[in-house]
């Protein structure tokens, strides 16, 4: 298994998340993958994790993929165990960009992340797309 997170560049009001997501969470768990979805002021924070062949194969639609643009790796390693098992795909709607900017300077970039969505994520919830657990 492996994890990739990267962040990207997008007009959030140009895109329908509820589709996003449903269509991620249908194609996610047919293929063992789990993760989290965070949308910033600007664009997105994504935190893929699952079979390696999988998750390049989604990265790499993800980085053609015409809704985001400047789509940036800042993590990439293998994995032993799960971080977001129960997710196909969560969903954090964040305005504290500064926090996430933090974990790109960070040399344990995956533990910042899953600590900084832990924290923040009992504030944050998004009400109109609840997380989904599968
Ligand atoms: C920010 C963002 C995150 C995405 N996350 C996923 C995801 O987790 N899983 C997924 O299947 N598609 C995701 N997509 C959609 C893919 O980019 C792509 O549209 C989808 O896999 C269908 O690809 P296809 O049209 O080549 O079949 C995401 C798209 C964007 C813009």
């Amino acid at each position: 298994m492996k994890a990739i997170i990267y962040k990207s560049k997008a007009l959030l009001s140009d895109i329908d998340l509820n589709e996003l997501l449903r269509k991620a969470r249908i194609h996610n768990s047919q293929h063992q993958i789990t993760g989290i979805l965070v949308t910033v002021i600007d664009g997105f924070y994504q935190y893929i994790e699952g079979p390696e062949d999988y998750i390049d194969s989604l990265y790499h639609r993800i980085v053609m993929d015409e809704r985001h643009h400047d789509v940036t790796k800042i993590y990439e390693h293998p994995l032993t165990h799960r971080r977001f098992h129960n997710w196909s795909m969560g969903y954090l709607n964040l305005i504290h960009v500064d926090d996430l900017a933090q974990i790109e300077n960070h040399e344990n970039t995956v533990e910042e992340f899953q600590a900084l969505i832990e924290r923040i994520m009992p504030l944050e919830l998004d009400e109109s797309l609840q997380l989904q657990t599968t």
